[in-house]
């Protein structure tokens, strides 16, 4: 497996050499755009932040770095085209944005796979994780690696204990078929709407509930709207940083090396900022007092699970099953 992924570099690396990319002004400073939906005191908006800071102390002057959060530039259903047309050159779009492109990533929607933050990371880091990173190169977008966000917990309007508290219920997801198939199998409704227009349509009370992390739940807002939260960790958020290959392969390659460092080291940065803020954002939102947490016991926990599970088998033959039980062993 490991040979796969190192020839799988190797094929890039041999591309690159071949490949016709931008041509870069020889006097200005080549202009990285990295657009994305969330706040800045998240962990990408952060993660995107220090990035910009270390590449202007590396590569002042060749390389600079311009940030748009909270989808000022692109929403996410725009962002992959615009990079595609070479609008914009970074993002990192939730795994779950990534459909139109590649059923294998579906895999990180898979309902209770992981069963904490250290088995993603486990298997991301794994030979198959990391082989994950191009499978949507062949359609003209490159992983540059995986940022953390963290679990997902569900919010609504009215307490969520056991699955039958969800039926009939509005609840706004990413665009997924794998996140669809999830809420049909509590006999919800599940509604694909970006990002950006989430805490209005839960403030309007057009829908009834939606699932996001801790951090996303309070640097939108939405526990302001949302009088229950259930910690059900019934999922993860993460990203997957993408660029675009005539981008990517177009830099020079000792431009292209040290922009690829600095990132790896940006998103160790984030992924700190994710574990920390996890907690911390969950902590604010108790204090708050406008939003209850709701913690499961393990019999109510295990009804959610036995609904939810099913969806696996849904959408086995697309991701692989050999692909599903690596992953799920890396909760051991
Ligand atoms: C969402 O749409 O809920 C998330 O993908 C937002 C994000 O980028 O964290």
């Amino acid at each position: 497996m490991f040979r796969k992924v190192t020839s799988a570099f190797a094929a890039l690396a041999f591309s690159a050499a071949v490949f016709a990319g931008p041509a870069f002004a020889a006097d200005d400073p080549i202009v990285i755009k990295f657009s994305h939906v969330v706040a800045e005191n998240t962990p990408k908006g952060q993660m995107a932040n220090k990035f910009k800071d270390m590449i202007k102390e590396r590569l002042d002057g060749k390389v600079k770095v311009e940030v748009f959060p909270n989808s000022q530039l692109f929403g996410d259903n725009k962002v992959l085209e615009a990079m595609l047309l070479g609008d914009v050159q970074l993002a990192a779009p939730s795994l779950s944005k990534f459909e139109r492109y590649t059923k294998s990533l579906q895999i990180y929607d898979l309902p209770f796979l992981f069963k904490d933050m250290a088995a993603v990371e486990r298997f991301q880091q794994s030979a198959d994780g990391q082989k994950l990173l191009h499978a949507t190169s062949d359609r003209g977008l490159i992983g540059l690696g995986y940022l953390h966000n963290g679990l997902k917990q569900l919010s609504a309007s009215e307490p969520l204990r056991v699955p039958q508290d969800a039926a009939g219920k509005k609840f706004r997801i990413m665009s997924s078929d794998v996140l669809a198939a999830q809420f049909q199998a509590v006999d919800a409704v599940p509604l694909k709407k970006p990002f950006s227009e989430v805490f209005t349509l839960l403030q309007t009370k057009a829908i009834d509930g939606q699932e996001n992390t801790w951090s996303n739940i309070y640097s939108k807002k939405f526990f302001e709207v949302q009088p229950y939260i259930t910690e059900s960790n019934h999922g993860v958020l993460d990203y997957m940083v993408v660029t675009s290959k005539e981008f990517w392969l177009g830099l020079p390659v000792d431009i292209r090396n040290e922009v690829k460092a600095t990132l790896d080291e940006a998103i160790k940065f984030g992924n700190d900022v994710a574990d920390q803020k996890a907690k911390a954002d969950r902590q604010r939102i108790i204090d708050s007092g406008r939003s209850e947490v709701i913690e499961l016991t393990d019999a109510e926990r295990s009804q959610w699970v036995e609904v939810m599970k099913p969806v696996w088998k849904e959408f086995e033959e697309d991701i692989g099953p050999d692909l599903i039980d690596a992953a799920y062993n890396s909760n051991m």
